[in-house]
């Protein structure tokens, strides 16, 4: 394990059995099946239709996929944040299914999320400094490695930015916002949901730039979900295609990015904004 991991990560599950996959890897979805209820039909929507995924430590993976395929029930379930499903999820070395409600929690600041609109991420009534308190108060262990003005530095953010509500951010600011309470967890998993599909695109390069940094520097490893296949290129080690809940095609980025093997992957590649970057290089 890299980084964060290797120099012992506070509010570690210390004491509790882990399987032995634990060292080699931070998520492991095997089999994943997710479904949502319609409340007011009683419609069962498959969402995720046996996945399996695996991320290393340090790695950085991306899901791509068209709209409604599936991608963020994917992460949200793989995290602990959603509908669980059936299958098995190793996070960190616990399976989810059989984790009780207290190690989930202890559990969750290793797998932080950075979803697509960062001012619905923030309590719009939380100056930036009342909000970090917030986190430093729940997590006092974990989250005393840094200073809030440091932690802004890390983002590339001035120390004025504390006193800031969210209404008086930026979109990008406000994302670097969410990225640094992120970073202040510590977390071996960061899970990016469109980070940057929010964004002018003036300030979306920046961000990812940043998340990228931040993922070398702590040694987390990366969960990137992603319309735009430029982004995943720079950014990930490998891609997962999904179409209509399932895996369509996986494997390294350059070799799927390159070669295609599935047509759904080739229209894709063909169709998303990101595929610009063929005809350039
Ligand atoms: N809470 C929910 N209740 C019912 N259906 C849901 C719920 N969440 C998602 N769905 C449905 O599950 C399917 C997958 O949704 P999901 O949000 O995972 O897709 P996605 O790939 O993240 O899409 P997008 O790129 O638009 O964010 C969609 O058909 C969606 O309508
Ligand atoms: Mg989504």
């Amino acid at each position: 394990m890299t980084g964060a991991a290797q120099t012992g990560v506070p509010g570690d599950l210390a004491g509790h059995p882990r399987t032995p996959d634990t060292d080699t890897a931070v998520l492991v979805v095997d089999d994943l099946v997710v479904e949502h209820r319609d409340r007011s039909t009683g419609t069962v929507l498959r969402a995720v239709d046996h996945v399996s995924l695996r991320i290393g430590a340090g790695e950085s993976v991306a899901v791509v996929g068209e709209s409604g395929s599936g991608k963020t029930t994917l992460a949200m379930a793989a995290t602990g944040l959603g509908t669980r499903g059936d299958g098995a999820i190793r996070l960190l070395g616990h399976q989810l299914s059989s984790i009780s409600r207290a190690r989930l929690r202890r559990l969750r600041p290793e797998a932080q999320v950075v979803f697509q609109d960062p001012h619905g991420s923030l309590d719009p009534r939380q100056s930036v400094r009342s909000g970090l308190r917030e986190l430093r108060r729940l997590q006092p262990e974990r989250t005393s490695w840094i200073s809030d003005t440091e932690l802004l530095d890390r983002v590339r953010l001035a120390p004025q930015i504390l006193d800031r509500y969210p209404h008086q951010l930026s979109g990008g600011q406000a994302q670097r916002v969410c990225i640094a309470r992120a970073l202040l967890m510590r977390p071996r998993l960061i899970v990016a949901d469109e980070p940057t599909s929010g964004l002018d695109v003036s300030v979306q390069a920046d961000v990812l730039t940043l998340l990228a940094q931040i993922r070398q520097s702590t040694g987390a490893a990366l969960l990137m979900i992603s319309h735009d296949l430029a982004v995943v290129r720079s950014v990930c080690d490998a891609v997962y295609v999904m179409y209509q809940g399932r895996v369509v095609e996986s494997g390294p980025c350059e070799a799927v990015f390159a070669t295609p093997r599935n047509d759904y992957t080739r229209e894709l590649l063909a169709a998303m904004p990101g595929a610009r970057w063929r005809s350039r290089r």
